[in-house]
């Protein structure tokens, strides 16, 4: 059972993915208003939708858990004194989401001193809301969910790579999940594609580079639908990239070696 504050996060998480969703769906609607800004690359962008989703996101935690820490994409790191941290994705998936392509989510995650504790995604295009809470299970729009079973061929594998990483590492590791028999797809949300994980919809994903605001809440889904995650690193480190992988557990071990995930990053 949850304790009563908890309960009271998991409820707010969950109402505000919704909301924060429907934020984000009336912006997708009228896109093309947007004034996007390219970070650095086509596939980094960022509008007035993220900075504006996460606000309401940040403002809503803020008024009902006034200790707790908040890391956010758009708006960084808020210290708290509770030990609890807020992990915020307002939009993950700004490229698909900019294209009119339904592949994007709002990523609510959260974590504590033993680690990830909370994941919400909300996927408004597909209407698919994902809960999880350390110890509570996971669940799709009500309904259990749980990894798959089989290694790294039993299914699709969800993969990611964004422009900070060196062409040679992803061409490297695409081939060697060829060479392993292994059948990839890339979607353009990585918190969506940790997300199908958990619901058995792919055997893994594997991303060199990513945030903690990435995956964050897919990581809560996974580990309570059976699966199993790198770790992500805590403390100082919470707020740095790094390799970001979640798997069923039959793949997750052939998987971690063949991206090489066990040794230092090699962006
Ligand atoms: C990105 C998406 C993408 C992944 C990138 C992320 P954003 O997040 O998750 O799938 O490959 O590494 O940065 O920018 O859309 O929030
Ligand atoms: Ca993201
Ligand atoms: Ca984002």
């Amino acid at each position: 059972m949850l304790n009563d504050l908890n309960a009271e996060r998991l409820s707010l998480a969950v109402d505000l993915a919704r909301r924060a969703g429907d934020l984000a769906l009336e912006y997708f609607h009228r896109r093309d208003a947007l004034v996007v800004e390219t970070k650095r690359h086509v596939t980094d962008l960022v509008s007035e939708a993220d900075r504006e989703v996460e606000t309401l996101i940040r403002s809503a935690l803020d008024k009902a858990f006034p200790d707790d820490a908040q890391l956010g994409e758009e708006h960084g790191l808020s210290e708290g004194r509770s030990g609890f941290t807020w992990v915020i994705d307002p939009i993950d998936g700004t490229a698909p989401f900019l294209n009119g392509l339904p592949g994007w989510c709002v990523s609510i995650g959260a974590c504590d001193d033993a680690g990830p504790a909370l994941g919400v995604i909300y996927a408004p295009v597909l209407d698919e809301l994902f809960v999880a809470f350390r110890g509570q299970g996971a669940t799709l729009n009500g309904a259990p969910i749980r990894a798959l079973d089989g290694d790294l061929r039993a299914g699709l594998l969800g993969i990611g790579a964004n422009d900070r990483v060196a062409s040679k590492r992803v061409g490297r590791m695409l081939t060697e999940l060829m060479d392993a028999g292994a059948g990839w797809m890339r979607y353009g949300s990585g918190a969506l594609m940790l997300a199908w994980v958990a619901a058995g919809r792919l055997t893994g994903y594997a991303e060199p580079r990513m945030s903690a605001w990435d995956c964050m809440a897919g990581y809560v889904l996974i580990l309570e639908a059976g699966g199993r995650v790198l770790p992500f690193p805590d403390g100082p480190g919470l707020t740095l990239p790094a390799p970001v992988m979640g798997a069923s557990s039959g793949a997750y071990d052939e998987l971690r070696d063949i991206c090489a995930f066990g040794s230092a990053p090699d962006w």
